[in-house]
């Protein structure tokens, strides 16, 4: 039955937690020379499944084979010998190593019983050279970028001459040139006969590396389906239904100014950034990674400092460097790093959708706790928040349902000005457009919201007006007529060399 070509067989599979299945007859095969991409929405199973392949988590049910043969992974390294390299969205590497000591990590070469530096960086050099990356094998791995830390996981993959690569959503946090690098070099492995399952939730990337998709609905397989199936097929085939609208923008009549910055600037970071967002209002702020627009935006908000500018919210100037003052202020920020700063993740979800209304050191005398009960099951339930129930910690939830519960909290905030930074990374087709319904909602009723977003039909498909970004300077502003991708990219690359605030830095 199994083919010369198989590298991997699941069948049957199921894995429940305390509340959830989040598998249930699991049915997925791998070949040689193939990239299969696991669809579905956010808590479908997705990274369950790969958790199963790589010894993270043992099915309850059901039989693994790799190679024809029925395994059993009890654990990382029972993945490692059958050839399983995984890459998570959370690196497994080691800060303070060097980038050679990573790749070699308990399988150093040794000399009269001594770890052979010299033969593990040679080693290493060549296996980074391999994957095309450009980084010492000295190099400590803390002060590496997101896409070299990828890379390095990628080598160390290799390292291990592993002929299964998994892939959790590996382009979430990229650029779009650090995206066509990460699929050049799959493509190549993928030509030496490595076999790839890649997670995505960027359809426009299924058709560009995949040759398989299996879709994960509620936990089980429903359906594979060749990689160039439409976009809006593959979504009908997800979500269960159609999406007529991906950008349902209603574009109410401007109001006043609520948040206004003038000349903000950080030595080194940003320059001179002067902007307005007034009531009802979307303004994107687009550019490249790295570019500056996070940093402002946590200037805005006080979560860092600033060198000289102002900050005015609803007309009143706000101290810099003061969170509190800000939120005081009715200033929101959903954040891009949403694991280290949205999050308390061993708290409920009603408590973290509570966090902001409430506050870990609110003052105020009781808490209407039915009341916060029952707002936080209302938003969650907007935006499809899949959990066990609104006390399942925020820990196991799935990715992009953690990020729905950072939105939400800032949403029942009810800050008047909302900047958010990456709002729909990670999440899925379907809870995007949710999302954008939510923000016309607000907008509708008098709010304004800044959106930082590197997803440019996004930006250009919310956005009133486009701010564009380039080495910490606003560069142009355009209309949501004038903006089209190209004025926004010809914008963003907009540089003058003599003018360059922000020197090698990287955004991550
Ligand atoms: N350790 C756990 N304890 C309890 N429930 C869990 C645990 N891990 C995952 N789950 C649940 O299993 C379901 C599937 O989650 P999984 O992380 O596999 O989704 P996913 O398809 O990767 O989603 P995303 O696109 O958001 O990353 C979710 O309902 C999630 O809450
Ligand atoms: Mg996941």
């Amino acid at each position: 039955m199994s083919s010369p070509d198989e590298l991997l067989r699941i069948e049957g599979v199921r894995k429940a937690f305390p509340g959830v299945v989040a598998l249930d007859e699991v049915d997925f095969d791998l070949r040689r020379g193939e990239v299969h991409v696991l669809l579905g929405e956010n808590g479908a199973g997705k990274s369950t499944l790969i958790k199963v392949l790589s010894g993270a988590h043992r099915p309850d049910r059901g039989r693994v084979l790799v190679r024809g043969e029925e395994v059993v992974i009890r654990d990382a390294q029972d993945a490692a010998r059958l050839g399983i390299a995984t890459i998570y969205q959370e690196f497994n590497l080691v800060p303070d190593v060097t980038v050679a000591e990573n790749i070699f990590l308990g399988r150093q070469p040794r000399r009269f019983g001594l770890i052979d530096h010299r033969r593990m960086e040679a080693e290493a050099a060549l296996l980074l050279d391999r994957v095309g990356v450009d980084v010492s094998p000295r190099a400590k791995v803390r002060g590496l970028g997101i896409a070299q830390l990828q890379m390095v996981e990628i080598a160390k993959a290799l390292s291990l001459d592993a002929g299964i690569l998994i892939m959790d959503e590996p382009t979430a946090v990229l650029t779009t040139e650090e995206v066509e690098r990460l699929f050049a070099i799959a493509r190549r492995l993928r030509d030496e006969g490595v076999g790839i399952v890649f997670i995505t939730h960027h359809l426009e990337e299924i058709a560009a590396l995949g040759d398989r998709v299996t879709v994960l609905r509620d936990g089980r397989s429903i359906d594979r389906v060749a990689a160039s199936t439409p976009q809006d097929e593959l979504v009908r085939l997800m979500v269960g239904r159609d999406i007529e609208e991906q950008y349902p923008r209603e574009r109410p009549e401007a109001g006043e100014p609520l948040l206004s910055v003038r000349g903000l600037t950080r030595a080194g970071r940003f320059h001179d950034i002067d902007l307005d967002v007034r009531a009802g209002e979307v303004v994107g702020l687009a550019g490249l990674v790295g570019a500056g627009r996070t940093e402002v935006a946590r200037a805005v908000f006080g979560a860092d400092p600033y060198d000289s500018g102002t900050v005015e919210v609803l007309g009143r100037r706000l101290p810099g460097g003061d969170v509190n003052a800000a939120m005081g202020a009715g200033l929101g920020l959903v954040p891009e790093d949403r694991k280290g700063q949205g999050l308390v993740l061993d708290a409920s979800v009603e408590e973290n959708l509570g966090l902001v209304t409430l506050g870990p050191t609110s003052r105020v005398g009781f808490v209407d706790l039915a009341g916060q009960r029952a707002s936080a099951r209302r938003i969650a339930g907007e935006l499809g928040v899949r959990m066990s129930g609104i006390d399942q910690h925020v820990r196991t939830l799935s990715g992009g349902n953690q990020q729905k519960v950072v939105i939400g909290k800032w949403l029942l905030a009810d800050s008047k000005v909302l900047i958010l930074d990456e709002p729909t990374r990670g999440v899925d087709a379907g809870a995007k457009v949710e999302i954008y319904r939510l923000v016309n909602e607000l907008t509708a009723s008098g709010h304004a919201v800044l959106m930082i977003s590197s997803d440019l039909p996004e930006v250009l498909g919310m956005s009133d007006r486009i701010l564009v970004m380039a080495q910490g300077r606003v560069t142009g502003e355009l209309s949501a007529e004038e903006a089209t991708q190209d004025a926004v990219m010809s914008l963003a690359v907009a540089t003058d060399p003599e003018e360059n605030v922000v020197e090698g830095r990287n955004g991550h």
